[in-house]
């Protein structure tokens, strides 16, 4: 499964890059907000900083705008990928996009049907919203296996990304659900790392090392 970082932080994307895990990185609005910082600066530092697909959301309500605006953003680098929003009109700017060559990301997905339209329109990627159906006491994690299913059944090529992820449950149910990515935040991916067990096990070892009084180098 890949795994892609969900922020538009730079510095902590760059930092996140040199773990040589991270293959790709999903913006939106909000996080472009929270970061403060200028959205085409950033992108291209990011895009710079990290070889993999780079998803940057149109904010155009209309298809025509929407396909100036992800034409605009595509040619900031060859690795963006254009994020367009689960509309009519979103799908109607993924397919002409898409048609052109450049990839989407088509996003706010909530329903396998959704899905559905969204791989019939041509998107690279399907991104459904795990974390905020399960805010809202539905189980996030069955519409991952539901578009997984339909896509196995019609051979649709679409990948689906898992977003809004929340913990490393999260990560871990959607490799098992076959999700093709997930996009994480910063927090959830620096806690794949953690296991109590590892760090108990560590300290053992390096104090039974210590104890030997010999060295590797
Ligand atoms: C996906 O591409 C979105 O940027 C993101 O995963 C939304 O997550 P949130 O529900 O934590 O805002």
């Amino acid at each position: 499964m890949k795994i892609f970082i969900d922020s538009a932080d730079v510095t902590e994307l760059k930092a996140l890059a040199a773990t040589g895990l991270v293959d790709g990185v999903t913006t939106n609005p909000s996080l472009v907000a929270k970061s403060g910082r200028n959205f085409f600066e950033s992108l291209k530092e990011i895009c710079a900083a990290i070889p993999g697909p780079i998803s940057a959301e149109v904010v155009a309500q209309d298809a025509e705008t929407m396909l100036a605006e992800g034409r605009k953003l595509r040619k900031v680098a060859d690795n963006i990928v254009v994020k367009l929003p689960l509309t009519p009109d979103g799908l109607k700017a993924c397919k002409v996009l898409e048609d052109e060559g450049t990839p989407t990301n088509v996003t706010l997905c909530f329903s396998a049907v959704q899905a559905l339209l969204a791989a019939k329109a041509g998107a690279t990627f399907i991104s459904p919203f795990l974390g905020r159906l399960d805010d809202g006491g539905q189980d996030g994690m069955e519409l991952i296996r539901e578009i997984r299913t339909i896509y196995d059944i019609y051979d649709y090529r679409t990948q689906v990304l898992a977003a809004s992820i929340r913990s490393a449950n999260h990560v871990r149910d959607a490799a098992l659900a076959g999700a093709d990515c997930a996009t994480i935040p910063v927090a959830v991916f620096k806690s794949l790392y953690k296991h109590h067990l590892t760090d108990a096990g560590l300290e053992a070892f390096l104090k039974d090392w210590k104890a030997t009084g010999q060295s590797i180098l």
